[in-house]
């Protein structure tokens, strides 16, 4: 293995099994993480709903990746920029002319597809007719809408396809108030909106999804030393966070995958039960952005270095990561299930920080003195951490309710806690249980849930 980034692969892991996606997809209806969306009304085409349990989870994915992103550096500044904006911004990023996919009809059955999804362009794979295409289509993928009362072209605005916008269009203005220079970084986390014709595989390809998207501004000899770091650091992010490394691979694009202002472009990949799907790619877009809005808006995004007296437009490095298809990845890495006496243990081995709940406090019965210890102990943990509280079912079902969602610690206040003031502390991994003293509990906990 060389420090080439794209040299990271790894060997094929077994082959995946598609049905663990069905249970995992009724898990999340279940347990309250992913709802189809618009259900009482027959639902409404691949968009979805992040439940109670979900939207804990989605937005440790973010926080995660913000903390690594934002937090833990002193090169990175946030921002949250608007979803509408004006056609001149995709004008000069390209999406009004580029952004679009290639689309054939079937003459026979009137299906219509992607005409580079298709494997035979002589065969309809909806209907099996023969030479049944019409000429491709190029469809733009943006959302568009008109801000204001009146529908005219004036009005026209966009739904944002992507984030990466958002920062380009603000570099001088981060780079004005801050006391930033190159190599320094703009993150941003939100949604954006795709009119994807094919959408499908459950979140994984939605019209409307999360992104969390850093774009790193360099100065243009480092931007091959910056690619290769970033491709390094995202692919250890998700390691890091709990997905294995067999399950990862990061893929450099061929050159005829490359946009044309693109130097290099690398995928990380993860085995989903299907195969290998990008959860964010990586790219080398050299100071095509800065110069694009420079050209089209008239202002000037150059930097001048005081060091060197020299003025440049600085180049990008953009790693781009889908926040709600990383959730989905780290449901899939993390489901399990094994044989506990005679019976299966479903349990989500996610990583402390994404988890939705890192405690659950259950009083082993409903009787007055120990629900109100119960929720002394609660109040002790929940300024610190997400906690649930269950005091419905038997101890055991209520374990296995919480190893379904994650939960990596439950607390039990039984009936020994009213005079031992202790109570017991479950692990979900190893489902190993310890007495712990009740004003330890906050800082037993602390050591583990780093
Ligand atoms: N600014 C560059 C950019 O947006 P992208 O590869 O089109 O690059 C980045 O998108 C990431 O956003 C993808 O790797 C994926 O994780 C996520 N993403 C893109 N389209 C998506 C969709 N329709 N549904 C869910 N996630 C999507």
């Amino acid at each position: 293995m060389t420090n080439d980034p794209v040299d990271q692969n790894v060997s094929e892991p077994a082959a995946p099994d598609p049905a663990v996606m069905d249970r995992i997809v009724n898990l999340c209806k279940r347990r309250g993480i992913i709802f189809p969306s618009a259900e009482i009304y027959g639902g409404f085409r691949s968009t979805y709903d992040y439940g109670p349990i979900g939207v804990l989870m989605l937005r440790n994915v973010k926080d995660a990746w913000w903390r690594t992103m934002v937090q833990l550096r002193t090169d990175v500044l946030g921002l949250d920029a608007s979803i509408l904006s004006p056609p001149a911004v995709w004008e000069a990023s390209g999406h009004l002319a580029n952004f679009s996919d290639p689309l054939v009809d079937c003459t026979a059955c009137k299906q219509r597809f992607r005409q580079d999804h298709l494997d035979d362009l002589s065969r309809c794979p909806g209907c099996g007719a023969r030479d049944s295409f019409t000429e491709a289509r190029q469809f733009n993928l943006m959302f568009k809408t008109h801000a204001g009362p009146v529908e005219e072209s004036a009005a026209v605005a966009y739904l944002r396809p992507e984030t990466a916008q958002g920062m380009f269009i603000n570099f001088a203005n981060v780079l004005n108030t801050s006391r930033k220079k190159p190599p320094f970084g703009i993150a941003q986390v939100g949604k954006s909106f795709r009119n994807e014709i094919t959408p499908g595989n459950f979140v994984f390809r939605t019209r409307e999804f999360e992104q969390m998207e850093l774009e790193f501004f360099v100065p243009p000899d480092e931007a091959g030393q910056w690619y290769e770091y970033w491709c390094r650091e995202r692919f250890d992010w998700y390691v890091r966070h709990g997905i294995a490394p067999a399950k990862l691979r990061l893929r450099a694009h061929d050159a005829d995958e490359l946009s044309h202002y693109s130097s290099g472009t690398s995928d990380v990949e993860f085995l989903f039960p299907w195969g290998w799907g990008e959860l964010e790619g990586i790219a080398n877009r050299g100071n095509y952005d800065l110069t694009q809005h420079a050209t089209h808006s008239g202002a000037d995004l150059s930097y001048f270095d005081q060091e060197s007296k020299t003025r440049y437009v600085p180049h990008v490095i953009e790693p781009a990561a889908g926040a709600t298809r990383s959730m989905m990845a780290f449901l899939i890495a993390a489901y399990d299930e094994e044989e506990v006496n005679g019976e299966t243990r479903t349990v989500l081995r996610l990583h402390h920080r994404i988890a939705p709940f890192k405690v659950a406090v259950l009083p082993l019965s409903k009787k007055a003195p120990l629900v109100e210890l119960s929720r002394q102990v609660l109040a002790d943990i929940q300024p610190r951490w997400m906690a649930d509280y269950d005091e419905t079912q038997a101890i055991g079902r209520r374990y296995r309710r919480q190893d379904e969602i994650g939960t990596p610690y439950c607390v039990t206040v039984d009936f020994d806690s009213l005079e031992d003031r202790a109570v017991t502390v479950r692990e979900r991994d190893s489902m190993a249980q310890e007495r712990v003293p009740i004003d330890r509990l906050v800082a037993y906990l602390g050591e583990r849930l780093i």
